[in-house]
């Protein structure tokens, strides 16, 4: 690959840019200064821009009582301010409000016109405003936008109209020859499903529109959405002139999945017939949802980057999106995991890292650090090919997490190595080792956090520009001076989750069949695999549960009467499960310490015990009497599994969360990467109130002094 022509879409600016936008923007960003590392700074092309025509730009500048140019004007101040804010190194921006778009997007129609692709006719169908959308009935959900669930209206109306159709076979072959073209490959599926229904004809333009371009030789219409936003690709290189000859074609275009169709079917159509050469490849990553919630101004959940990079700094917020969300699933975005990221990794392990090895370094040589052989144990720690074929394979999270694996593999050497025991040549070799590691590390992380990188740089005395750098040995001496604290830790508590706490209730119907339930929200845990002091109970219990000194027959017998209603006789409570299995392996299974912590309570107990955690948790919770036709998704699988009616069940906004035998469902599952979660007793009819509470709170305490977790009870309606 000689050069990497990157791009993020032409985002609309009817709103100020938000979390999603950053997100994409953050992530071509990251690639493209990765790729700047391995082609050089002239050879890669990052570009973004801002989509400024039609009905929705039209209708929001006449809310705000302004012109839609002067509105657009004081938006795109407010991306190209943001996008500095976030560091973002795009080499090019344009606007479609530009005349230089403009003239391009006449060249591209009139290029497609004489391909014989456009005729005028007429369309009706349903129409939704705020997408810019038609929709056949039959995608119509309930009768509303299948994407915003916003009311539609028929709309029957002259129009130009792309042949999109005559392309069915050609698009098809071209996702054939080139598999990676559509990308993830979980997405290209749907879109050939889609395509193998039938393409019908695109209207492309808009008689009652009169903010956008107008179509050539008749200007009562102006040119609807695609061709008009699909050519900013083309018209932020100077198409056919500047860099479009040696850029062209996009080698990787990103956005989110919900304009994958635009780009993977239109964008192609169009440039076959205006024959252009096609992108190489598409990808669409997933939705951020805050907090579980789609993202809107009317929940107050919008989240602004402003308001992040204040407190956690540019290379904070950049390093959560990054790190946090698989590229290209869906995600979800907590302030919480945020800081929780920012304090452990950020300013623990990295910035400790360098503060621990520049102030050792500082102290004792202050004629500066020669080089010895290098550490190989060190040194072997980090996968560098690792880290670029992750970064090959658009797996950004994992690129990271091999990076971040090395600094705590450094920060142990110091550890192991007692180093600050250490004086002379037997502490001078070890740090060389760690200095060339943390140039390596910080030439590694510069995509992801260039300012720090930059930082760390500066303090080791080094600028490094290519990858071909990552080599342990090359430099031959370090002068370094160190310089303030690298990510300031950020403190106290943010009152998200106390704002946040979930309704919760039992339904008239299970509390008189003696399903009460006691519950308590737990914050600040720190999730382990493994605790000694909780070994060390564990071990009590299942030699009590194997000595037959736990007898819980009848508390278990109370959850069985229930199964018979909802014909799952064979079904076992959760604590006879539990126990089977410590009767069978001789001890209590392993998973983690909050999970491992409740288990230990519901066995002694014979309580059923669950926990799920609070980020995922949607809504209000209710344990309810089931209807049989709600989603559930168990533990560790991907697909929604069968729900019988008249279930006992944990049910939030969306989907049941845990079942009569199973105490956790995939969603809302307790992993290591848990801070806060909800856990309840839940009992029966041979159970008293009294009972549960004394149980939830014994697991709340033991929670307490296992992961250091702060708890309150709940109340129950
Ligand atoms: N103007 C069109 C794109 C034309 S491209 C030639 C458009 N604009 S948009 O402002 O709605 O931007 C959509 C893009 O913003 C998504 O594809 C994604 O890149 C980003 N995101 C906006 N909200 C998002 C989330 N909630 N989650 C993830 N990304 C999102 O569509």
């Amino acid at each position: 690959m000689v050069k990497f022509y990157i791009t993020t879409p032409a985002y609309y600016p009817n709103n100020v840019p938000h979390l999603g936008h950053a997100y994409t923007t953050i992530i071509t960003d990251a690639l493209a200064r990765w790729y700047r590392l391995s082609l050089g700074d002239k050879n890669v092309l990052f570009i973004s821009g801002l989509d400024e025509h039609g009905e929705k730009i039209e209708t929001t500048a006449r809310d705000h009582k302004t012109q839609p140019q002067q509105f657009v004007d004081e938006m795109a101040n407010k991306f190209e301010k943001t996008w500095q804010l976030l560091n973002i190194s795009y080499n090019n921006f344009i606007r479609t409000s530009d005349k230089r778009h403009i003239k391009v997007v006449y060249d591209v129609y009139k290029k497609i016109n004489a391909s014989g692709d456009i005729y005028k006719g007429f369309y009706e169908d349903w129409y939704c405003v705020p997408c810019e959308s038609f929709w056949t009935e039959n995608q119509l959900t309930n009768n509303r936008c299948p994407d915003c669930n916003r009311d539609v209206k028929k709309l029957k109306e002259e129009s130009y109209f792309f042949k999109l159709s005559k392309y069915q076979d050609k698009l098809l072959q071209l996702y054939k020859d080139n598999p990676n073209f559509i990308s993830p490959a979980s997405r290209k599926q749907e879109i050939i499903n889609r395509i193998e229904e039938g393409l019908r004809d695109l209207s492309i333009s808009r008689k009652h529109v009169k903010w956008g371009i107008p179509i050539p030789g008749d200007e009562e219409f102006t040119i609807y959405c695609w061709i008009d936003a699909l050519s900013f690709y083309l018209s932020v290189l100077n198409y056919p002139q500047g860099h479009f000859k040696k850029f062209w074609p996009p080698d990787l275009q990103l956005m989110a999945k919900e304009i994958l169709w635009f780009h993977a079917v239109i964008l192609p159509a169009l440039l076959m017939s205006a024959k252009i050469p096609l992108p190489k490849k598409i990808f669409a990553h997933g939705w951020l949802t805050v907090n579980g919630e789609k993202m809107s101004k009317s929940k107050g959940n919008f989240i602004l980057p402003e308001a992040m990079v204040g407190t956690y700094g540019v290379d904070g917020f950049r390093y959560y999106l990054i790190k946090e969300i698989p590229f290209g699933e869906d995600g979800d975005f907590s302030e919480e995991a945020l800081k929780a990221r920012y304090n452990n990794e950020l300013a623990n392990d990295l910035g400790n890292l360098v503060s621990r090895v520049l102030t050792l370094a500082e102290k004792n040589f202050n004629k500066g650090i020669k080089k010895y052989p290098v550490e190989k144990g060190l040194a072997g720690k980090l996968n560098i090919d690792g880290v670029s074929k992750h970064m090959d394979e658009l797996e950004l999270h994992l690129a990271l997490q091999g990076i971040m694996g090395f600094v705590k593999a450094c920060n142990r050497h110091i550890n192991n190595e007692k180093l600050w025991e250490r004086k002379g040549d037997e502490l001078e070799k070890h740090l060389y080792s760690l200095l060339e590691g943390i140039r390596i590390t910080s030439l590694l992380l510069t995509p992801f956090i260039p300012e720090s990188a930059g930082k760390i740089n500066k303090q080791l005395g080094i600028s490094s520009k290519s990858l071909k750098e990552c080599k342990f040995g090359l430099v031959k001496k370090y002068n370094v001076k160190k310089e303030g604290i690298l990510f300031k830790k950020v403190e106290g508590e943010k009152d998200v989750l106390v704002q946040n706490i979930p309704k919760l209730s039992v339904s008239p119907y299970l509390k008189k069949q003696g399903i009460n339930v006691a519950a308590a929200l737990i914050t600040d845990a720190k999730v382990a695999n493994r605790n000694s002091k909780l070994e060390g109970l564990k071990k009590d219990v299942a030699d009590k549960i194997l000595g037959g000194k736990i007898d819980n027959a009848k508390i278990l017998n109370g959850y069985k009467e229930f199964y018979d209603k909802a014909g799952m006789k064979e079904c076992v409570p959760a604590a006879e499960n539990l126990i089977k299995l410590v009767k069978k392996g001789k001890k209590f299974p392993e998973i983690n310490t909050i999970v491992d912590c409740y288990n230990l309570v519901s066995a002694e107990t014979g309580l059923s015990l669950g926990a799920n955690d609070m980020n995922f948790i949607k809504g209000g919770l209710v344990f309810r009497e089931t209807r049989g036709d709600e989603k559930f998704i168990p533990l560790g699988e991907k697909n929604p599994v069968k729900i019988n009616k008249n279930e006992y069940a944990f049910v939030d906004e969306e989907e049941v969360l845990c079942r009569m035998d199973i105490k956790q469902g995939d969603k809302t599952k307790i992993t290591k990467n848990t801070k806060s979660f909800i856990i309840y007793a839940q009992g029966n009819k041979n159970v008293g109130l009294d009972y549960l509470q004394k149980a939830l709170k014994k697991a709340c305490i033991l929670l307490e002094k296992v992961c250091g977790a702060k708890y309150q009870t709940l109340k129950v309606e």
